[in-house]
């Protein structure tokens, strides 16, 4: 599917199908009261002479006969007629414009690039308002929108279920100096998204650690500004990370620890982005066996490490100077064996700190605890991880939602930021260090698990015993988000990508 900018009026254009984007007009987004009637949209001069000239006042028909208010995520369509330059016409709200956000301009391009799939429709066009008064932004926000929704992962179905019609989508009356760049920015964003989505939807006989090790090799081998290194077992044990390798123990597939490192020219910022890595999560001995425990979702538990390779691939291409980026993943399946580790063992990670494992599905932290060991070691400014860690955090926020917990609230914001530009939600959850006394151990330093309340911020304590040095450290909880069972906006239902765009905002600005 190609997307390019056309300085075309609509009235000039011809092809399948045109989307109009309109915001809601002021007396339509007015609560109604009891007696007054929800008012349908006004529209606009321009949009008035295009329905009269060349829609044959489709528009106001549509707008009439549905009471059409331009509500964010409304949407209205129809067919224009016979021997019109455009056979099919598709009114989609924006919404209050006093809310715009970029998000509204992706999920509007989704939305029309759904629709023109459904309606076979091989050449649309865009006639959408400008957001931000910046073309560059509104390219890149359609771009995005349009990209992601018409991705669709059928590499596990035997025959083609629903073909792709749409070939190209015309944004008009756009200058494609300004819009051509933003462009090829959103398509670099966009693999490294859907590079994300494929690994998460991929199920654990196909992504394995060794997989992703490939998948960090493949980027490296890409690009000038990209070393590997994969630590195999015995790395690892030299390493003493006894935390890691305890949860790797009962699985057939060898662990795989990943350290990709992006640097071009001389960094002013060294950030490590870690991610849990779990390519199958069994629950080990605690076998998750209750309902809703989703053994069979489990094959997402390596989202965090997918979030870390789509940003890596997107950086490749974005190539953006003066910082330096590791990229941190220890892979492992967490599996049941003979030698799996009992609940109840002790581990040493490799910092020395001693874990009692009371939970052997509290996993994801002790890979997480010798990752973080690792990246506290290189000297970054700051560090980050990204872990499907609970399902405590799913129960707080829901699957839209990722919890964020910072010990330095400039980079809290700066993820903050950085996350509502890509559309995507972050919710700050406070590090309360008296739940701490949750993992005291009889035995060791600490246990791996406290009680069930609180689940998600006594995981965050447990990963902050392990960044000693650096002094910036968040910790982003993605257990909802990175899948997904329904399709909306621009996400297809299975893996979303979800935290790439966050990652590449955080990195380069
Ligand atoms: N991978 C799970 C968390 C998870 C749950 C991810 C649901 C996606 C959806 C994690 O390893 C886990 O099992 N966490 C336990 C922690 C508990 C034992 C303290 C959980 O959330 O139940
Ligand atoms: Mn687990
Ligand atoms: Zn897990």
């Amino acid at each position: 599917m190609n997307i390019l900018p056309s300085l075309a009026a609509p009235q000039a254009w011809h092809g399948d199908a045109l989307a109009i984007a309109v915001f809601a007009s002021p007396q339509a987004s007015n609560v109604p009261s009891e007696n007054s009637v929800k008012k349908a949209l006004e529209l606009s001069e321009p949009l008035k002479n295009l329905d009269i000239q060349v829609l044959a006042c489709t528009l106001t028909d549509l707008i009439t006969e549905s009471e059409f208010t331009g509500e964010s995520g409304a949407t209205v369509s129809g067919r224009v007629g016979i021997d019109y330059a455009i056979r099919k016409v598709i009114l989609i709200g924006l919404g209050d414009p006093a809310k715009a956000t970029a998000d509204v301009w992706r999920k509007a391009a989704a939305s029309a690039v759904k629709w023109a799939n459904k309606e076979k429709v091989k050449k649309l066009a865009l006639s959408f308002p400008v957001y931000n008064q910046d073309v560059s932004l509104t390219a890149k926000a359609i771009a995005e929108g349009a990209l992601l929704a018409a991705h669709q992962d059928k590499r596990f179905k035997s025959k083609n279920a629903n073909p792709q019609f749409l070939d190209q989508v015309e944004v008009l009356e756009t200058d494609p100096e300004l819009a051509n760049p933003a462009i090829a920015k959103a398509q670099q964003i966009v693999d490294g998204v859907i590079l994300a989505r494929e690994l998460v939807s991929a199920p654990a006989n196909i992504v394995t650690p060794i997989t992703l090790a490939e998948t960090a090799v493949a980027i490296a081998n890409e690009s000038d500004y990209f070393t590997v290194k994969i630590l195999e077992q015995a790395d690892c044990e030299a390493l003493n990370m006894g935390a890691f390798l305890g949860v790797a123990r009962a699985s057939d597939i060898p662990p795989k620890f990943i350290h990709l490192t992006y640097s071009n020219g001389t960094p002013t910022r060294k950030l490590a982005i870690v991610g849990k890595g779990l390519t199958f999560d069994s629950g080990g001995l605690n076998l998750k066996t209750g309902v809703g425990s989703s053994i069979e979702l489990m094959k997402t538990d390596m989202g965090g490490s997918a979030a870390a390779l789509g940003a890596a691939k997107a950086i490749a291409k974005l190539q953006p100077t003066d910082i330096e980026v590791h990229f941190i993943v220890a892979s492992c399946e967490n599996m049941v064996n003979g030698s799996a580790m009992r609940p109840g063992d002790i581990l040493t990670a490799s910092n020395g700190k001693t874990i009692e494992v009371n939970n052997t599905d509290a996993e994801g932290r002790l890979t997480l605890a010798d990752a973080l060991v690792y990246a506290d070691k290189l000297g970054v400014d700051a560090i980050v991880d990204l872990a499907t860690l609970t399902g405590a955090c799913v129960v707080a926020l829901g699957e839209d939602i990722a919890g964020m917990w910072s010990i330095d609230d400039a980079f809290a914001e700066a993820i903050a930021k950085a996350a509502k530009d890509a559309g995507e939600k972050f919710w700050r959850m406070p590090l309360e260090d008296p739940y701490f006394d949750q993992l005291k151990s009889v035995v060791a330093d600490f246990k791996n698990t406290g009680s069930r309340a609180g689940g998600a911020i006594t995981g965050a304590l447990f990963l902050k015993q392990f960044v000693e040095k650096t002094k910036v450290w968040a910790h982003l909880d993605v257990a909802g988000p990175v899948w997904t069972e329904r399709e909306s906006g621009y996400n297809n239902a299975g893996g979303t990508g979800f935290a790439v765009r966050t990652l590449v905002n955080l990195i380069i600005n």
